[in-house]
């Protein structure tokens, strides 16, 4: 395959100076369209199910104060994300990282910019419960779906339990985000894939050949995600909002001191670690999980800490080297017809239209002597 032996060629030249990678790069699976989407044995999909799941992935009721749904921070027409490079946190706080997509979470092993949970039935209570997410109790935000006498006769139908429990909510949200898929029909690369030559332009044609060969790309954004699921340190710059606000700095301590860092690196603590605070190990610091490089026309801004505004300032930054300290990445050398192939072929990795939705029509809490006689 002429673009494998470009790789191992660029590899060879040392623009990627990592010998893991190398190893690696002989058995890197390749770019492809997307299978269906795997689903878990014990949350097997039904449209009741995900039906549920897209009411409570909008319903206030699952966080602490009533108004942080989870769509508040993954919002359609902002590509499932917010427009703000870091997320904005519980009312009172600030996030520390950027809200990442939700389309095709679905088919990551790991999630978080960390991969700090490993199904989507364990994320949602991360998010609902998280002080600078969701905040919620999970007994009271139970207790709020059992006097809401709709969602109390759908999941009785959808789990066949008499009384909602908030595990199922979760199990109903993840049914929910497992449509939340890229539709390969829509995109540009897939249709190329398929057979359909006029899909990609010429200058994408060329973006994918840097890609997969002398830009090295490929090496962690393969298979048909994209994304290795690996961690990795680039260098990406740290986030200015941790310089001079006091709410992003409290945010950026409090995660580090909840997270069990070791009391130097707690007091020295200016940035986020990535998986080191999940590790502990020195190695780790700053590794970020590989994302995904599907629907970044609709997903912008781009890194763990959205410090990059568009495509062109993200390949600019591979161009040149990746960020201070980093040990994985050389500078490339592309010119700015290169540079801009690259962007090209990334693009044509999302669909045609991002995909949107209305908000549902939300059912309406009761008190108790209001519920119909048989839920009583
Ligand atoms: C206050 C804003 C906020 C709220 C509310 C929120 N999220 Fe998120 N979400 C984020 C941020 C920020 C991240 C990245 C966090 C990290 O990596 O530590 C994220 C990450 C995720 C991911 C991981 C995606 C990936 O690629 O790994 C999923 C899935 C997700 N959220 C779903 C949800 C669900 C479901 C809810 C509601 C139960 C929710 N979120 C509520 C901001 C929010
Ligand atoms: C050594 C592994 C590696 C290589 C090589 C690599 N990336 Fe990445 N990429 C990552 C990681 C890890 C991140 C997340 C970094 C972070 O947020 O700190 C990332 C993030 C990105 C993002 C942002 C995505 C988002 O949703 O925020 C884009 C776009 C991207 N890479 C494109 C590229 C392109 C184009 C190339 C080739 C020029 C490339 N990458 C080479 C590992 C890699």
């Amino acid at each position: 395959m002429t673009s494998r032996r470009l790789l191992l060629g660029s590899l060879a030249a040392g623009l990627l100076t990592v010998a893991g990678l190398a190893a690696a790069a002989q058995e890197l699976p390749p770019l492809a369209t997307l299978p269906p989407v795997p689903v878990p044995a014990d949350n097997p999909m039904t449209p009741e199910k995900v039906e549920l799941g897209r009411q409570l992935f909008w319903d206030g009721r699952l966080s602490g104060n009533g108004a942080m749904a989870c769509s508040v921070c993954h919002l359609p027409e902002l590509g499932w994300g917010t427009a703000t490079p870091i997320s904005f946190g519980y009312p009172g706080t600030e996030h520390w990282r950027n809200s990442q997509t939700i389309l095709n979470s679905a088919y990551y092993n790991k999630l978080f910019w960390e991969g700090s949970v490993t199904s989507l039935e364990a994320q949602a209570p991360a998010a609902a419960g998280g002080g600078v997410a969701g905040n919620g109790d999970g007994s009271m935000m139970e207790m709020r779906l059992r006097f809401v006498p709709e969602y109390v006769e759908a999941f009785r139908e959808v789990f066949g339990t008499d009384w909602p429990k908030i595990s199922q909510a979760w199990q109903a949200i993840g049914a929910y985000q497992r449509t939340l898929v890229t539709d390969p029909e829509q995109v540009p690369f897939d249709r190329y894939l398929a057979g359909d030559e006029t899909a990609l332009s010429e200058g994408a044609l060329r973006g994918r050949d840097l890609f997969e060969g002398q830009a090295g790309c490929i090496a962690c954004h393969n298979g048909a995600l994209a994304s290795d699921q690996r961690y990795y340190a680039l260098g990406v710059p740290a986030a200015p909002q941790f310089d001079d606000d006091s709410l992003f700095q409290i945010t950026l301590r409090w995660e580090l001191y909840q997270k069990g860092v070791p009391e130097a690196v707690y007091r020295a603590g200016d940035d986020d670690l990535g998986l080191f605070h999940v590790t502990k190990r020195p190695e780790d610091k700053g590794r970020f999980r590989t994302p995904s490089l599907r629907e970044l026309r609709w997903t912008e801004p781009y890194m763990h800490n959205g410090v990059f505004a568009t495509l062109e300032e993200v390949v600019a930054f591979y161009n040149g080297g990746g960020g201070a300290g980093n040990t994985v990445l050389s500078p490339l050398d592309l010119d700015d017809r290169q540079q801009a192939d690259l962007v090209a072929f990334l693009e044509a990795l999302s669909m045609d239209e991002p995909l949107l939705q209305d908000p549902p029509e939300l059912p309406q809490t009761q008190t108790w002597a209001e519920f119909p006689d048989e839920q009583n």
